[in-house]
């Protein structure tokens, strides 16, 4: 990791979770660090706390689905830092909902039962925690995901590697945090079209690689695919408190990976030779079901 220190990384997603457990990994190591999200207190937030270590923190309110507020996050890193040296596109959310249904359980007191025995029998956290809340294919909600999971993740690699060719960085490593669902369609349908995202995501990061190759670019693309993670993600994604999807975890003995798990599979990724690519490291926690 030592190369990296007094370089520039962005991250988008840095405002909470993975994505803000990475920049303080990061700027503890020394590098320069632009911290993207769209909620611009909790990455001045984040400023504040990482005042004073070895590297740097520079905000950026940006929505990785806006293509102008893309552009113009990597238009304030060439102006101020000169360029992005690693780019993580870790920013990504989940709609929950089926493909073919509209409403899975229903949100009336009758529905209930037959929905909450359904999922029960398969036994998962997360579903057994929807079978109350209106969740459906929605052609909107699909749009608002692939807008983030694929288009602006991949606008982010996009530009990124444009401004390292541009500026002969040839050691600039790219990183898209997809996800242990984004191998197949998952077998959780709830998170289907999300599982779908993900799985072109990890399609994505060939094709890049393979552009690359063709331009003779040493500029490596990594996918890191986590399984289960203890963060907000999935609560966000359901609507539901996340103590009560920590009980149910705690209910069902399964310990989820920590945000640090993750943040050391990407410093490994970040610490590997240049003669190495990490094509993708997947990894779940040890009890989930997969
Ligand atoms: N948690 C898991 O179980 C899990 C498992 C596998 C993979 N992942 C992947 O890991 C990544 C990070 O997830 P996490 O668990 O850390 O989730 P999280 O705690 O919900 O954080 C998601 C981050 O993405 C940002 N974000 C969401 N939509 C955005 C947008 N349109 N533009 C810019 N930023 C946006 C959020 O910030 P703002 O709301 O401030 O914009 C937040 O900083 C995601 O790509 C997720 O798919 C998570």
């Amino acid at each position: 990791m030592d190369r990296w220190a007094g370089r520039v990384a962005l991250v988008t997603g840095a405002s909470m979770g993975i994505g803000a457990a990475l920049c303080k990994e990061l700027v503890k190591r020394g590098m320069k660090v632009v911290a993207c999200a769209r909620t611009e207190s909790k990455l001045k937030a984040l400023a504040d706390e990482l005042e004073g270590e070895k590297g740097e923190v520079h905000p950026f309110a940006m929505d990785v689905s806006k293509d102008e507020q893309v552009v113009a996050a990597f238009e304030f890193v060439k102006e101020k830092l000169g360029g992005v040296d690693v780019c993580v596109a870790n920013a990504g959310m989940a709609v929950g909902g089926t493909i073919l249904e509209s409403f899975v359980g229903g949100t009336s007191p009758e529905e209930k039962p037959a929905a909450t025995y359904r999922y029960k029998s398969l036994h998962d956290p997360i579903l057994l925690l929807y079978f109350s809340l209106p969740i459906g294919g929605k052609p909107n909600d699909w749009r608002a995901q692939l807008d983030v999971n694929l288009t602006g993740t991949l606008h982010c690699a996009q530009l990124a590697i444009k401004g390292m060719l541009e500026r002969g960085v040839d050691d600039g490593q790219v990183i898209l945090i997809g996800s242990a669902l984004g191998y197949q369609a998952t077998k959780h349908p709830e998170l289907h079209f999300y599982s779908l995202t993900k799985c072109a995501l990890k399609a994505s990061a060939t094709a890049l690689r393979r552009e690359l190759l063709a331009k003779k670019s040493r500029i490596r693309v990594s996918n890191v695919s986590p399984g289960y993670v203890d963060t907000e993600f999935a609560s966000r994604a359901i609507g539901i408190p996340s103590q009560a999807m920590r009980a149910k975890l705690n209910e069902i003995s399964m310990e989820p990976l920590q945000v640090q798990d993750v943040v050391d599979a990407i410093i490994h990724t970040l610490s590997t030779p240049p003669r190495v690519q990490v094509h993708d490291l997947l990894f779940l926690p040890t009890d989930e079901d997969y």
